[in-house]
C-alpha cells in the first residue's frame, strides 16, 4: 500500500495526471471537519496529512476492501475511528448522527456507473450531512480535461480493466450533479482532476 501511495498519489499525480496531491492536502484542509465521514478511504493517505479542526474528532471510515479498511484505521488510530466495509453504491448504514463533512476522494472515477448515476450517489451522500454540512472530494476527468498521451494510455487501461470508469466523465456533468443537490458548490480543474466541493444550508 504505500507502493499505491507513493506510485499513484506521488509520481502519477505529479506526473501523468498533472494534479499533485498538495492540492488535495489543501482541499481536505479547507473542508473536513470534527465530525467527519470518509467514503472509499483507501490507505487513508489525506487523512493522516489534512489538519483536522479539532484534536479528537469524530471520524468514520467506509471503503469496500477490508483490507484498506485495515490499514486506514491502523495508519489513523490517533484518531480512533470507527470503520465500515460497505459499498457506496448502495445505500450506507452507519451507526450515530449525521456529519458535517464528507470526503469523496478519488472515489467517483472508480465507480462502475454513468455520471448520472455518480449524481444520484452524490445525492443519497447528501442526506447524511447536518445542515451546513459538506462534502468534497477529487474525481480523474476524461472528457474536455488536457490528458498528454501518457495519461491517455492509462486512462485507457484502466477503464478496459475495469479499475476506473470516467471516460465519459467531464467537469460540466459533475457542475450540474452538484448544483442540481447542493445549496452552493464549485468545481476546479487541475491537469486530469477536478476538485470539487457541494454544501447544504
Ligand atoms: C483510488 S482509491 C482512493 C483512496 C483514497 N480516498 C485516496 O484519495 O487516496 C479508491 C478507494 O475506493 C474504494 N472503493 C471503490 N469502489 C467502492 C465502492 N463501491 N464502495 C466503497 N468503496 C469503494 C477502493 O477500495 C479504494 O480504497
Amino acid at each position: 500500500m504505500s507502493v499505491y501511495d507513493r506510485l499513484a498519489l506521488g509520481l502519477m499525480s505529479r506526473f501523468v495526471w498533472k494534479c499533485p496531491s498538495d492540492n488535495i492536502i489543501e482541499l481536505y484542509n479547507q473542508h473536513v471537519s470534527a465530525n467527519h465521514l470518509d467514503i472509499g478511504v483507501g490507505t487513508g493517505y489525506f487523512l493522516d496529512r489534512c489538519t483536522f479542526p479539532v484534536p479528537n474528532p469524530r471520524l468514520v471510515l467506509v471503503d469496500l476492501k477490508p483490507n484498506s479498511l485495515a490499514i486506514a484505521r491502523n495508519k489513523l488510530a490517533r484518531y480512533s475511528p470507527q470503520t465500515y466495509c460497505q459499498n457506496a453504491l448502495e445505500p450506507l448504514e452507519i451507526n450515530g448522527p449525521r456529519f458535517d463533512s464528507i470526503g469523496i476522494n478519488y472515489l467517483l472515477h472508480c465507480l462502475p456507473v454513468t455520471m448520472q448515476a455518480k449524481g444520484i450517489i452524490v445525492k443519497d451522500l447528501k442526506d447524511l450531512l447536518n445542515p451546513g454540512g459538506i462534502l468534497f472530494g477529487t474525481t480523474f476527468l476524461y472528457r474536455g480535461v488536457e490528458r498528454s498521451l501518457l495519461a491517455t494510455y492509462f486512462f485507457y487501461w484502466l477503464n478496459l480493466l475495469g479499475i476506473m470508469t470516467n471516460k465519459q466523465d467531464d467537469a460540466e456533468d459533475l457542475r450540474q450533479n452538484l448544483a442540481r443537490h447542493f445549496t452552493e458548490s464549485g468545481v476546479e480543474v487541475i491537469g486530469c482532476g477536478a476538485l470539487f466541493w457541494g454544501r447544504t444550508l
